[in-house]
């Protein structure tokens, strides 16, 4: 037998999220939420681009699904509306919502593809927003009441649970940078917000078990592995900070160090939103953590003192995706490696991986992407050497099935290995997606 570079049981899949791929913004009694209110907004995306339509997934589910059979996905990540669920954020039910859901997850079990479920890919019901959104306790407490009725109504068959997705991105991006919804730029907004969220996590995860009988249950943060520009102390010092900021400002409360006290003290703000207790909520222990891994961070400090003369370094790599984003395969394995010697997490996956590049639909009828394939192949590489040391990595997800929204960019960037015409949303498998059907297939990564 040919040997493997993936145990058997390595759990395959493709990732997308409910704002970036169902459209159908205003049907079947879905309320407003905060993305629908930020794209409608002049000047916040992209040519003016909005989920309204999206993939149309909302109608062409089971066509996906197909498509995903046909390439032997064993897994789809997907994530559920909250408001098309809850319209008002808590309270009455929207019914054909959660049909919705529901036939998708039926459907799913029917193809042999096992539902990996986030309940919160940044789509938060306006409602909650206009009561103060993440920065409140209360949308903690809705989240809550939101996670319990889904998994009391889908925890018979899906047995994969994220709560959250990215919550530095929903805070520090949504609520510090603004270049998210709901576009606030307020620092102490992004710190009650990310305690929130966390918050939010902590409390459901129990609430998730007991509904959902043998469930795993986790998180899905995205992790850069940091580079200091060069070996002077500042430079150092710039990328412990920064790892601070992404990484351990989420992963040492998850893992019950509390909040990183060097970055506390770089923020120097109160945080009185924490309360008595919230730490060892969010410090519940988890089945698995989720990884997003994209890039690396290089830091560089303003300030290098002139004793050290330490060079900044040249980084030999040049070459990055259409998001500008350096492609450094390496960072997944060291990612990995650090996660698994730092931290205890019992089981890892990588919930989303993949590149955005500027395809087109040629003459011929094809989508050919040879960049993405060289990505993923280089990034599947550095994943089985991580496997091979040791790291419990159980699957991988690659970002995204099709063509989507991309948040502030709109349709403008591309990170399918499914091709979307949003003309007459019809869809292409881009060669990259034939290329994943052989590695799904094989358990391999061809040369
Ligand atoms: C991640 C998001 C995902 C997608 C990719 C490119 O941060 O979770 O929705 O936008 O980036």
């Amino acid at each position: 037998m040919e040997k493997q570079d993936f145990p058997q049981d390595f759990v395959w899949g493709a990732a997308t999220a409910s704002y970036q791929i169902e459209g159908a913004w205003d049907e079947d009694g879905k309320g407003e939420n905060i993305w629908d209110r930020f794209s409608h907004t002049p000047g916040k995306v992209e040519h003016g681009d909005t989920g309204d339509v999206a993939c149309d997934h909302y109608h062409r589910w089971k066509d996906d699904i197909a498509l995903m059979k046909s390439l032997g996905l064993r897994a789809y990540r997907f994530s559920t509306s909250w408001g098309r669920i809850f319209p008002e954020g808590r309270g009455s039910v929207n019914q054909a919502g959660l049909d919705f859901y529901s036939r998708l997850v039926d459907e799913l079990l029917k193809n042999g593809i096992t539902p990996y479920l986030t309940l919160y890919h940044w789509d938060l019901p306006q409602v909650l927003q206009d009561e103060g959104g993440w920065p409140a306790r209360a949308t903690a407490e809705a989240f809550v009441n939101y996670a319990d009725f889904l998994s009391r109504m889908l925890g018979d068959r899906v047995k994969h649970w994220m709560t959250l997705n990215e919550p530095f991105v929903s805070a520090l991006v949504g609520y510090l940078e603004g270049r998210h919804a709901p576009g606030h730029q307020d620092l102490d907004e992004m710190l009650a917000a990310a305690h929130h969220l966390l918050l939010a996590h902590g409390w459901s995860v129990p609430v998730i078990r007991s509904n959902a009988q043998e469930a795993e249950v986790g998180i899905v943060l995205n992790l850069n592995s940091m580079h200091p520009a060069s070996k002077s102390t500042a430079d150092r010092a710039a990328a412990w900070r920064d790892d601070g900021i992404v990484n351990r400002w989420y992963l040492d409360p998850l893992e019950g160090r509390g909040y990183p006290a060097d970055i506390s003290e770089h923020f120097d703000r109160p945080m009185k939103f924490i309360q008595t207790g919230d730490l060892d909520t969010i410090a519940v222990p988890l089945d698995f953590l989720g990884i997003n891994y994209y890039t690396r961070r290089i830091s560089r400090s303003d300030v290098i003192s002139e004793e050290e003369n330490e060079p900044r370094r040249v980084f030999p790599n040049p070459e990055h995706t259409e998001m500008g984003w350096e492609v450094y395969p390496p960072g997944l394995f060291e990612t990995l490696a650090r996660i698994h010697f730092d931290y205890n997490f019992p089981n890892l996956y990588i919930t989303e991986n993949g590149a955005a590049y500027p395809d087109t639909l040629d003459q011929d009828g094809k989508v050919h992407d040879p960049a993405r394939i060289a990505y993923l192949q280089e990034h599947l590489k550095s994943l089985s050497k991580a496997i091979a040391i040791g790291v419990p990595v159980q699957g991988y997800f690659v970002w995204s099935l099709m063509d989507n929204f991309e948040w502030a960019h709109g349709f403008s960037k591309r990170f399918g290995i499914i091709y979307v015409d949003y003309e007459n949303q019809e869809r292409v498998l881009k060669s990259s997606a034939e290329w994943y059907r052989d590695v799904i297939a094989t358990n391999r990564v061809p040369e």
